[in-house]
């Protein structure tokens, strides 16, 4: 369903734009300017300007049903050793504009095809003082606007580099922001929701309360970034196909402009650039309603087709692990107590005393085994395998991990035979402790390591500052590394999950191998203190605007000193809303990750994570709003069953819903999990009701959520009329 048509090839609509074109450079060259080109959105909702200024910089704004979403915004890059940059002194030397549609199938998804359709202008500039030529390429769909630079090959242009990207994205007004701090090491915060011009004055409060360690400009906020303008508008900017260059975020001045603020290296430069070459899309995505925020695909559209010939091997997985036992601190990732005695290649790990807290021991490995296997799981995630945590953990050496040595305990052959006769697999575990060159050496033996033991998973982990140059965790030189793990785990066929990576930015289009990331702040942060209870309810808007999170839900026991007395964490949430979180928090790698005691407690609300799916072929956003409650109904890869959460933020709240997208004339079982009516974050979390209703499409449902709460059904198909 390839459809690629240029837009040229109409006589009058080219003889309609050349008189446009004519008009429109009268007007300017009155003022000084030329060369104001419009370029529409399939439907019409959307119009770009691209214009020069006198001076020969260039510009563009964006609005959607005629409201101004982008007002004029400089375009441009400046260069660090070179005498001049490219910000101005440009003229247009060709514009040309095509229209594409296309429908393609992602390996896994929300849906089961999706639609790539837009209309481009590239226009091509020259410098006129240094005859070099870039071009700025602009796509604008029915969601919203992605364009990027491309430095094509040319003698004048050979490589440069990059002192700072001066994009602009000047709001139209002070509009509500959903935002955390343009760190360059962690996105693990709580958000916080304010207005732009109380960033700067929120941003020191909201570093300091998630403790973060980093210098950071003091007005820059992360993408994916969301905001709500006091017209009715959503807008969503972020980045796609961030490959081959720096992480951007974003610099609020007084006058509401956003620029771009790439993340710099371990010397302080912004990206190295060799032609022919392009730097990742800065994507808009915006409408009046917010729900189209979530279904919005153009991310994964403006990354390039899948690359991985043959992907039968990627699999969406639902797993249990040897997890939540450390990080409550129940259990120890170390087999031993004794870190200053233990040096790596030296030690003998048999001779070590054990600390009696080693949770990837083979006995405890073998119980998740069986819980997975008895309740229909597909993998076991073990951590705390293999060596050098010890070392880790007291000496931050960067030459710990090897990722192919395991604790005396730990016995691999053993537990590999074990999980092959249950049919489950064990995803394995590559804490990095950043030092990625050390990774980088033991890549291709622990990846063979991981096939012959059975493994085609990993869970990767970036951990600390990153070795040896302390680059910081978005750079260029580390986005590099992190896109070299995927693309050598394709080679081996092996699945990646990558924890403390840069955010996603719609990559796993063309490596579906990507299964996961964490790239904020996880499920982990409820046994570091609590995260906010409306955290999930703003996530689906921000960090999974560019690809899956493994963001681990399904605790069932809020109070975490029941797991480990030292630990006086309480988890802000509802066991409802966990449940709700398969569902709204779209992941093909679900973990449920409370330990097997606790869901035999609660057998009756388990069987929901037991029955929900992990890939879909469809996908309806019923209600949502930032910040305060999202609503999604998803129907099964290739089964007449849906699945609806909800997740609620600080206020009690009714969600109103009409069951409209089940098959008409069909009779289909619900089954409800739902807040009680006293339930509530804090003080009540565990209390919930299941009931049970024959459905159809005219059935609509009021479902009462408390703060922090949420519902989870299943509907699944009687096969009855
Ligand atoms: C932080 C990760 O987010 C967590 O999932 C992991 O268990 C620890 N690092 C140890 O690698
Ligand atoms: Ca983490």
């Amino acid at each position: 369903m390839l459809h690629y048509k240029i837009l040229r090839i109409s006589n009058t609509s080219f003889l309609f734009i050349m008189k446009l074109t004519f008009l429109l450079s009268i007007s300017f060259v009155l003022f000084g300017a030329a060369h104001a080109q419009q370029l529409k959105s399939p439907d019409g909702n959307f119009i770009l300007t691209f214009m020069l200024r006198a001076d020969g910089t260039p510009v563009y704004s964006l609005a959607y049903k005629s409201k101004a979403v982008i007002k004029s915004s400089k375009l441009g890059l400046e260069l660090k050793r070179d005498k001049k940059s490219l910000l101005d002194d440009f003229t247009v030397v060709d514009t040309a504009t095509t229209s594409f549609d296309e429908t393609w199938k992602p390996v896994w998804g929300e849906v089961k095809t999706i639609r790539n359709h837009y209309n481009e202008m590239a226009v091509t500039l020259n410098q006129k003082e240094t005859s070099r030529q870039i071009i700025i390429r602009f796509r604008l769909f029915d969601d919203g606007l992605g364009f990027r630079y491309e430095f094509p090959a040319q003698k004048n242009l050979v490589y440069f580099v990059i002192k700072e990207e001066r994009t602009e994205f000047a709001m139209a007004g002070d509009h509500t922001a959903y935002w955390i701090p343009g760190d360059y090491d962690t996105q693990e915060y709580d958000y916080t929701t304010s207005k732009l011009s109380e960033i700067k004055a929120l941003m020191a409060k909201s570093v300091t309360e998630n403790l973060s360690q980093t210098t950071i400009p003091a007005t820059a906020v992360q993408t994916s970034l969301m905001m709500k303008t006091n017209d009715g508008l959503f807008i969503n900017l972020h980045e796609a196909a961030l490959i081959n260059y720096a992480c951007m975020h974003l610099r609020l001045d007084d006058n509401m402009v956003f620029e771009s603020w790439l993340t710099p290296d371990a010397i302080g430069d912004k990206g190295y650039i060799q032609a022919p070459s392009v730097t990742p899309w800065r994507t808009v995505i915006v409408s009046d309603d917010a729900r189209d925020i979530l279904a919005s695909k153009m991310t994964y559209n403006l990354n390039e087709p899948c690359k991985i010939k043959e992907t039968g091997w990627i699999k969406p997985v639902k797993y249990v692990g040897v997890w939540w036992e450390m990080i409550t601190g129940k259990s120890s990732w170390s087999y031993t107590n004794d870190y200053p005695a233990i040096e790596i290649g030296k030690t003998d790990f048999t001779k070590a005393k054990p600390n009696g807290t080693h949770g990837a021991n083979t006995a405890n490995v073998k119980k998740y085994i069986d819980f997975a296997a008895q309740n229909g799981f597909d993998a076991v995630l073990v951590e705390g395998w293999n060596i050098g945590w010890e070392d880790w953990f007291g000496h931050s050496k960067d030459y710990v991990f090897d990722f192919v040595t395991p604790y005396p305990d730990f016995h691999v052959k053993e537990l590999r035979d074990y999980a092959k006769s249950k049919g489950i697999k064990i995803i394995m575990h590559h804490e990095t402790s950043g030092s990625v060159r050390n990774y980088e050496r033991h890549m291709d033996t622990a990846y063979k390591f991981m096939k012959a033991n059975g493994y085609d998973a990993v869970k990767s982990g970036y951990v600390g500052n990153i070795l040896p140059r302390g680059e910081n965790h978005y750079s260029q030189w580390i986005i590099n590394h992190y896109q070299y793990a995927i693309e050598k785990a394709a080679e081996y066929k092996i699945m990646v999950n990558a924890h403390e990576a840069v955010r996603p930015t719609g990559i796993a289009r063309t490596y579906p191998n990507l299964i996961g990331n964490e790239a904020a702040r996880g499920t982990e942060y409820q046994a570091f203190g609590g995260s906010k209870p409306n955290h999930v309810t703003v996530l689906p808007f921000t960090r999974l605007i560019g690809g899956p999170m493994d963001y681990t839900p399904g605790i069932f026991e809020m109070d975490i000193s029941k797991l480990n007395p030292k630990n006086t964490s309480h988890v802000n949430s509802t066991l409802a809303n966990q449940l709700a979180l398969y569902v709204t928090m779209y992941s093909p790698l679900q973990m449920a990750a409370d330990l097997p005691e606790n869901y035999n407690r609660f057998r009756d609300a388990f069987q929901f994570i037991k029955d929900v799916a992990v890939d879909w072929d469809d996908s309806k956003y019923l209600e949502a709003a930032p910040g305060d409650y999202i609503t999604v109904a998803r129907k099964a890869k290739g089964k007449n069953n849906w699945f609806v959460g909800n997740v609620n933020g600080y206020q009690a709240r009714t969600s109103e819903i009409t069951l409209d997208f089940l098959d008409a004339g069909k009779s289909y079982m619900a089954t409800i999990y739902a807040d009680a009516l006293d339930a509530h974050y804090k003080t009540n979390p565990q209390a919930y009701r299941i009931r049970k209703m024959m459905v159809n499409n005219k059935t609509k449902l009021s479902q009462f959520s408390a703060p922090g709460g949420g519902y989870a059904i299943s509907i699944m198909a009687t096969g009855k009329k």
